[in-house]
């Protein structure tokens, strides 16, 4: 019998999937440091981003055939060295992009009306200095008629775009591969109503300078791609949302822009240091924070388990 890990769980729908077709899945936490003497007893382990599969850890389990991410990045899996032992590595990219970009308009909205913040001093506050709080939080601001900048035009980007469209934004995508995108825009809960619109792309430097607010949806390159530099070349005021990756965007920089006022507001799911990130960012008041929770809605995991569970039965064949 093939059996499976589910190392960072696996919603109950995709195990049942795997159950039905025959497979052992055992969803459990081992230890980071347990792993090496634990994961050799399996043929599949699933895992999201907390788990790290490394050289030494694949080099100690010769019968494991796949490791699959539910989920999007695979920066904690030594990709290429475990295809190199003949171990296959999957993704479930599709699932997760609904999820990910509503939690963009959630941090949107979010510092454009200072609800981190009102949320923050309500409780203790709103029942005696009502007034004082209403006057605090009375210059918000309208995402309607804002440029979008989305760096990143993939499934999440496309995503962004659809609702920043359904806002009234004005999107401006960013993608090197393509000069126009075909965007179905679904009607939604209007039966068999779409409709398709064609969308032109811009380098970074055409957005950077003209967008208020910049999205980003590209994976982590190793280094920086939002610097003091592109900063600077931002217009002054503007919101920087990542829900992408840590690291894509250099948090001293964003702090230091964060106090000057050049960066008006941010809204942050990713960190360059998880699962500890800087305090300073995650206190600023004019941040709206989230523990990289882009992926985890109950719909989101209900669509990544059953996709892990297809592509491990279509991997084995039955
Ligand atoms: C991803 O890469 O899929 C997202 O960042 C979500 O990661 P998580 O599954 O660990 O929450």
């Amino acid at each position: 019998m093939i059996r499976i890990l589910a190392n960072d769980g696996i919603h109950e729908d995709g195990k049942l999937l795997l159950e039905e077709a025959g497979y052992e899945v055992d969803v459990m936490k081992v230890a980071q440091e347990d792993l090496p003497n634990v994961l050799p007893d399996y043929d599949v382990i699933i895992v999201r981003s907390a788990t790290k599969i490394d050289k030494a850890l694949i080099d100690r389990c010769p019968n494991l055939k796949v490791i699959i991410r539910g989920g999007v990045g695979y920066g904690n899996i030594e990709v290429e060295y475990a295809k190199g032992k003949g171990v296959e590595v999957m993704t479930t990219p599709e699932a997760s992009s609904i999820s990910v970009a509503e939690l963009v308009f959630g941090h949107l909205f979010s510092v454009a009306r200072n609800l981190h913040q009102s949320n923050r001093e309500m409780p203790t506050k709103g029942n005696t200095e009502f007034k004082a709080l209403k006057r605090k939080y009375s210059e918000g601001f309208e995402l309607e008629g804002r440029k979008l900048g989305i760096i990143g035009f993939g499934r999440v980007g496309q995503e962004v775009a659809k609702k920043a469209i359904g806002l009234g934004m004005e999107i401006m995508p960013v993608d090197y591969a393509f000069e126009t995108v075909k965007l179905e825009l679904d009607i939604y809960n209007q039966k068999n109503m779409s409709l398709t619109i064609e969308v032109p792309t811009y380098t970074l430097d055409e957005v950077l300078g003209v967008a208020d607010i910049i999205t980003l949806h590209v994976p982590y390159g190793g280094k920086a791609m939002i610097t003091e530099q592109e900063i600077q070349q931002m217009k002054d005021g503007v919101v920087i949302v990542n829900a992408a990756r840590g690291g894509i965007v250099d948090e001293a920089a964003l702090l230091a822009a964060l106090n000057s006022g050049k960066v008006r507001a941010a809204g942050i799911d990713v960190y360059e240091n998880e699962p500890t990130p800087n305090l300073d960012l995650l206190n600023h008041e004019n941040v709206s924070v989230s523990p990289h929770i882009g992926a985890s809605t109950l719909e989101a995991q209900g669509r990544v388990g059953l996709a892990v569970a297809d592509k491990v039965i279509a991997f084995f064949g039955h």
